[in-house]
């Protein structure tokens, strides 16, 4: 079937809701516990537009399957050159390289936009998916913050990866 990586349209707001909705409803990956509906994903993704941050879709035969996108990684100024990347993929396409297709693309132009550093903060450290996923895309492990989500019951552990984006610290902006 045929996968193809664009630009995030307004058409595609129904199905990322629905995509992150389940993500949050039955997996460790977010740390939200009530899914947004679709008016509250459409903002959040109308800031990262005007913040001029990439927000990609991934369509399998015309179907949204899964998105990415690189928000800010926090709020203050001299943060502006790191991002923190999102990525979901809906479960019936997962393990199909729909990940990976999306996070290289995603790798790409946010190194386009002139960032510099790109932060993966994963939720559970029994996250194996989206860690192999970040280390197979060149990210190394920088440290795990040990409980401190607490969802489904339990703790949750968050681990955080990181990879240089172009020159990274090499040179200055
Ligand atoms: C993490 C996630 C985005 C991966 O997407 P995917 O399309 O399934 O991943 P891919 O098929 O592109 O896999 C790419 C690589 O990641 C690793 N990987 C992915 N799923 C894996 C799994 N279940 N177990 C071990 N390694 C895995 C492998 O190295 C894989 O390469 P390979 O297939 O050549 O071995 C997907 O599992 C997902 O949406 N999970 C729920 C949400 C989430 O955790 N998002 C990350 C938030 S930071």
């Amino acid at each position: 079937m045929s996968l193809s990586i664009r630009p995030v349209e307004a058409r595609d707001n129904a199905a990322i809701t629905r995509i992150y909705a389940h993500a949050v409803r039955h997996g460790t990956a977010s740390f939200e516990t009530e899914p947004p509906d679709e008016a509250e994903m459409a903002r959040r993704q109308a800031a990262l537009a005007a913040g001029g941050y990439p927000f990609l879709v991934a369509a399998l035969a015309g179907t949204v399957a899964g998105y990415a996108y690189a928000g800010p990684y926090r709020a203050r100024p001299a943060y502006r050159f790191t991002v923190e990347d999102s990525i979901y993929v809906t479960p019936q396409a997962q393990r199909g390289g729909i990940g990976r297709a999306l996070l290289e693309r995603l790798l790409d132009d946010a190194q386009a936009r002139g960032f510099r550093q790109m932060i993966a903060v994963i939720g559970d450290s029994a996250q194996t998916p989206s860690i192999a996923l970040h280390r197979a895309c060149a990210f190394r492990l920088i440290g795990t913050f040990e409980a401190v989500g607490f969802k489904f019951d339990r703790w949750l552990d968050s681990v955080l990866m990181q990879r240089a984006l172009g020159p990274g610290g090499a040179t200055v902006p």
